[in-house]
């Protein structure tokens, strides 16, 4: 029977992958880790191996007999090339363990992105995929609702969502939306390559963040233009370092010049299921 391998299956994505892969296929599952021992009972009739992305040694035997992988991108974000020479060696691996299929955690608008800085390990690793002649499903989330929340806790203070996004929506998607869609794309068998958008139902704007904030919430919640000089004035104010402030500020700018809109249907032609709504 085919063997599936999951990496980063330890992290909040990588669990709620194996636990949605359990609901669809009996297939064996190959938990890929650098903490392996901590897999350990997470679901029946799995095989945690040890994996490290930065010793490229390990991965061969660590794929060995797994027929698709998932390589959930690693969460390392150093200006330093790291996180590519990992996926490189992730892919390496895989080709030479005889893998006929990699499902690859990507970014929305990987290669036009505003976030360029964001995306360019994301952009370097297609590429990869595209020259490994190795079958392919690039799954290009969008933010997570992750960064919806962010914003309703800099919010609480005083109801006002103070930003510099102007009418730029986000699609946010949740992670268990994510997880089903590369249990999906992992066992539905396909074997060409396939690009998918993965997102929520809907861009949805910061006046229109601050609406659904307030209907959730069941207090008032407005939405408050600034430049991204002001924002990161603002933020400072309420103690967010200066570096983090910066941060912030830019992906707002990110997010004014579309950076995470459209929402897209392929969720929907993948899974044959709708995608949930942001619930705040
Ligand atoms: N779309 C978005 O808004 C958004 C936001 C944040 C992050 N992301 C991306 O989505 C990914 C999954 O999200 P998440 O919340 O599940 O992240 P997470 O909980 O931090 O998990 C990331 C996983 O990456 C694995 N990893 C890191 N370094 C590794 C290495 N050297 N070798 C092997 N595996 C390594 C870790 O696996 P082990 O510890 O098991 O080795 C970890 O479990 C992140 O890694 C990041 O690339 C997307």
């Amino acid at each position: 029977m085919t063997s599936i391998a999951i990496s980063g299956a330890s992290g909040k994505l990588g669990r709620m992958i194996v636990q949605s892969l359990r609901t669809i296929t009996k297939q064996p599952l190959v938990l890929l880790s650098r903490t392996p021992d901590a897999l350990i009972g997470v679901s029946s009739d799995v095989e945690p191996r040890f994996a490290d992305f930065d010793e490229a040694a390990c991965l061969v035997d660590a794929l060995a007999g797994v027929d698709r992988l998932i390589l959930i991108s690693s969460n390392v974000l150093s200006p330093d090339g790291r996180r590519e020479r990992q996926h490189r060696a992730a892919i390496d691996a895989a080709l030479a363990a005889g893998v006929s299929h990699i499902v690859y955690t990507s970014f929305l608008k990987a290669d036009s992105s505003p976030l360029s800085a964001l995306t360019a390990d994301h952009v370097a690793t297609e590429a990869m995929l595209q020259e490994s002649g190795i079958g392919y499903s690039i799954l290009r989330n969008a933010f997570y609702d992750d960064l919806a929340l962010q914003f309703l806790e800099r919010a609480d203070a005083d109801g006002r969502f103070v930003h510099a996004a102007g009418a730029g929506g986000v699609a946010y998607v949740t992670r268990q939306q994510c997880a089903d869609a590369a249990a999906v794309a992992v066992s539905d068998d396909f074997l060409g390559r396939r690009t998918l958008d993965i997102t929520g139902p809907k861009a949805i704007s910061m006046p229109e963040l601050a609406a659904l904030a307030s209907a959730c919430r069941g207090r008032p919640y407005t939405a408050v233009q600034v430049s991204t000089e002001e924002l990161v004035e603002h933020m400072m104010a309420a103690s967010v370092p200066a570096e983090s402030a910066a941060l912030l500020a830019w992906i707002d700018d990110g997010l004014a010049n579309g950076a995470s809109e459209p929402a897209s249907l392929d969720f929907e032609m993948l899974t044959g299921r709708n995608a949930p709504a942001l619930v705040l």
